[in-house]
């Protein structure tokens, strides 16, 4: 049998022989019917079955306090997105072919959480879908072919898509069109050099290459808290330098805030805000409906004009209304619980019990993050700062035994990622920490550090 391509986190088929009797009949049950090309978290896959605010629970009954979901943003069932869904069910549930006022009220509201350069929105049903669309819009705009991505990002799962997002491996080749630059890395930066220099000179040079084969520039396109690469929210203002330099290449820059929107980084709701500038088109999904699939791609108005004049665009399930009901109470919500600034401080204050942790163990090379997107990073503690993948990965595991839910990220998987639903309260983040000290206790490679 060919070995799976191994993801971050991944379970490992070869090992099923060694999980409990019930978990290792339902993981080959599934082999079976759903095919090799999907992936199981953990060494020992989760069984979940139900689910609520910020706990899963697994077939035994076992609570998870979910420290990695973004999806359930509002919280694991909230009661005001499950009401308006179930709601909704019950009145109308059609497509964008018909004059519906709730789409236009939650689209007002959307686009007043964006710059005003920002004022159109499409409606998909996946991030894949928004970007997609946003790079046929910026081809459609620029005339140009040439994408600049960061080392290991991931945009999404269309043949378009997938030419660039390199983090899908080498079985997925980048498009020769595609230029990946090293991610906005503080701890590997040549000697001298600023995150934004270095980023600057990348993108010139990514640029000046993409010119010499003929590209052209289209757009550069960057997760806003570059959540694949491992991560980087910081120094905010890093990717100012870099969106002068793709526009006075004639390109554009596109947001895609499919993992970090929605308030996760506590200062807004945005992450490009982070960095004071305007994107040309952002990208928005996962978080959007708490779990009912919507998704979208927001525009300068005038790179539609002439792309709406000539192509129609109709994605059936895209903006339909029972997608908008959800999209409205998540919104709704947001602002009525006050989760961004729950963001803001949960997040400080974990990051900051993180680096309480950190503090004599030299193998957490760093903990980064912004609000509740935090990253901490695993490497060896003798000085040359070598990614540690299996040990991040004995830390993430270690913590699932505990009934603590994380994952990790990053090109070598050292990275531990932490992503909570925003309702993630202190006494959670306690208990995160608390589980997390005595993993770090078990598991610690370094004892003399
Ligand atoms: C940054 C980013 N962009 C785009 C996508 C694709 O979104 P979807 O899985 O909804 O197609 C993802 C999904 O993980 C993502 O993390």
């Amino acid at each position: 049998m060919v070995n799976p391509p191994t993801m971050v986190n991944g379970f490992d088929p070869a090992s099923a022989a060694s999980l409990p009797e019930r978990t290792r009949a339902q993981v080959e049950r599934r082999e079976r019917l759903l095919g090799p090309t999907y992936r199981l978290f953990y060494a020992t896959p989760v069984e979940a079955v139900r689910a609520e605010g910020v706990y899963l629970y697994d077939a035994d009954g076992r609570e998870y306090l979910d420290a990695y979901n973004n999806v359930p943003c509002v919280g694991h069932c909230h009661p005001r997105v499950t009401d308006a869904v179930a709601r909704q069910m019950t009145v109308l549930n059609t497509n964008t072919r018909y004059i519906q006022d709730s789409i236009l009220a939650y689209s007002e509201q959307l686009l007043a959480t964006f710059p005003h350069e920002l004022g159109n929105v499409t409606y998909t049903c996946t991030g894949s879908e928004a970007n997609d669309l946003a790079m046929r819009v910026a081809r459609y705009h620029t005339g140009s072919d040439g994408i600049i991505v960061t080392a290991n990002a991931y945009h999404g799962l269309t043949s378009t898509v997938a030419e660039f997002s390199p983090s899908l491996g080498s079985g997925s080749p980048l498009g020769p069109h595609v230029r990946a630059i090293d991610a906005p890395d503080e701890l590997r930066l040549p000697p001298g050099q600023t995150v934004a220099d270095y980023m600057r000179d990348q993108v010139r040079a990514a640029i000046a290459d993409l010119a010499r084969h003929g590209f052209g520039l289209r757009a550069f396109i960057a997760d806003s808290i570059f959540s694949s690469d491992g991560v980087y929210a910081h120094p905010a203002g890093f990717l100012r330098p870099v969106v002068d330099e793709v526009h006075r290449a004639g390109g554009l820059y596109i947001a895609d805030e499919v993992q970090p929107g929605f308030g996760r980084n506590g200062d807004g709701w945005w992450g490009f805000q982070r960095h004071g500038i305007v994107p040309d088109i952002v990208t928005v999904g996962k978080p959007m409906g708490n779990g009912i699939p919507i998704a979208a791609a927001i525009f300068r108005p005038e790179l539609l004009t002439e792309f709406g004049a000539n192509i129609r665009y109709f994605n059936t399930f895209g903006g339909n209304t029972v997608s908008i009901a959800a999209a409205q109470a998540v919104l709704d919500v947001i602002g009525d619980e006050g989760l961004i600034e729950n963001a803001r401080t949960v997040g400080a204050y974990l990051r900051d019990g993180l680096k309480g942790l950190a503090a004599g163990r030299e193998w957490i090379a760093q903990v980064r993050g912004a609000g509740l997107f935090i990253g901490a990073e695993i490497t060896t503690a003798d000085g040359t700062l070598t990614p540690d993948g299996p040990l991040a990965a004995n830390i993430v595991n270690g913590l699932r035994e505990r009934g603590v839910l994380i994952s990790a990220s990053g090109p070598h998987g050292n990275v531990l990622k932490i992503r909570p639903p925003l309702p993630f309260s202190a006494r959670d983040a306690d208990r995160l920490l608390e589980e997390l000290a005595s993993v770090l206790d078990e598991e610690n490679p370094w004892p003399s550090t």
